[in-house]
């Protein structure tokens, strides 16, 4: 059987651009991928490679397993896991910053862009975090690793590791492959749409937030950033807000871009943007709904204690090997 893997940081809000490029795809993933065993957690120790406060973070990684229910994921047909619950993840973890080297982490373009942001320090860990990511993916002979477009560089170093450990102590890890949707992999922010869609940028006004209240959502879409042509035509190069305005509606509907553009001929932004509002919140609204029924429920907290149980016993199995492997403690 092949094993699917993913994780989300519990940093703050979930953004249009986690649902779109990650966590709507683990929900048709599920639907439709047979003979597949999928594995999705919340990657709270990678949350801590910046400051947190302690209460929010609490907060947020309940809030993400709600979140990911919510949006659609099956507990019949996934195991929903909280990351530090199974610390086999830490132990390999070292073992993968043992196979890396520094300079290829220090090429991680995720660690240039936050360590620059960082006011307190910049802590190790916000170096070593791929050789974590790594060990989560690693860990359970994962086959498939759906993520966004800003992961792609963490795969592929993932998979160095994996061959590199492999040639030194002998088959031992599955070279696991990334699934970057065609389309929402990459969602720009509102404000400045040569940027990323980020939960960690300060202004609010540039991402949508799946708990946002829904009429901030539809101001949100209506006031974002477009260009003078008023024409609804897809062109990332020249019209990079409109464009990105265009791939949330098809993402949401299903039209290709060139049905968008039929349909929009001769009409203005204003009313381009109000449909997207309208599709975006009727997306939305029954994501909250159930968001605020599980959030609080004991349900939740079953669904995580049978992941951590179901997790703990592969990663156990497969650290045990490793360990083997390269000749740690004892036989
Ligand atoms: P994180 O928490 O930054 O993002 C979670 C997922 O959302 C995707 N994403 C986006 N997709 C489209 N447009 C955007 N604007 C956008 N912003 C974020 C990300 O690509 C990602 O798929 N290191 C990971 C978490 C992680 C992980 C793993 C993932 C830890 N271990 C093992 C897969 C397998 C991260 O920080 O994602």
């Amino acid at each position: 059987m092949k094993r699917l893997i993913s994780g989300i940081q519990p940093s703050g809000t979930m953004t249009l651009g986690n649902y779109l490029g990650a966590i709507r795809n683990f929900v048709k993933l599920q639907d439709t991928l047979e003979d597949t065993d999928i594995l999705i957690f919340i990657a709270d120790l990678h949350a801590i490679t910046v400051p947190q406060d302690k209460l929010k973070l609490r907060q947020n990684i309940r809030s993400l397993a709600a979140i990911y229910l919510a949006c659609g994921l099956d507990p019949k047909k996934v195991h929903l896991f909280i990351q530090s619950e199974v610390p086999a993840h830490n132990q390999l973890g070292y073992i993968m910053e043992s196979t890396a080297y520094i300079g290829e982490l220090e090429r991680m373009t995720q660690y240039k862009d936050k360590k620059v942001k960082q006011v307190e320090g910049i802590r190790g860990s916000l170096l070593t975090y791929p050789a974590l990511m790594a060990a989560d993916i690693l860990l359970y002979d994962t086959s498939i690793v759906p993520v966004g477009d800003d992961q792609k560089q963490h795969l592929e170093l993932t998979r160095n590791l994996a061959l590199r450990f492999n040639e030194k102590y002998g088959e031992t890890f599955i070279i696991p492959e990334a699934y970057i949707p065609p389309k929402g992999a990459r969602i720009m922010s509102l404000i400045d749409p040569t940027k990323k869609m980020s939960k960690s940028d300060p202004n609010p006004k540039s991402y949508i937030s799946l708990l946002d209240d829904l009429n901030i959502i539809s101001k949100k879409i209506k006031s974002a950033v477009t260009d003078m042509e008023a024409c609804i035509r897809y062109d990332l190069n020249n019209k990079p807000g409109v464009s990105n305005l265009m791939t949330i509606y098809s993402c949401l509907t299903d039209l290709t871009y060139d049905e968008i553009e039929k349909k929009y001929i001769g009409k203005g932004y204003a009313e381009f943007k109000n449909d997207l509002a309208n599709i975006v919140v009727a997306h939305i609204e029954p994501i909250q709904k159930r968001y605020n029924e599980l959030l609080n429920s004991t349900l939740l907290d079953e669904i995580l204690d049978e992941g951590r149980d179901y997790a703990s016993k592969l990663a156990f199995k497969k650290l045990r090997k490793v360990y083997n492997k390269i000749g740690l403690g004892r036989k």
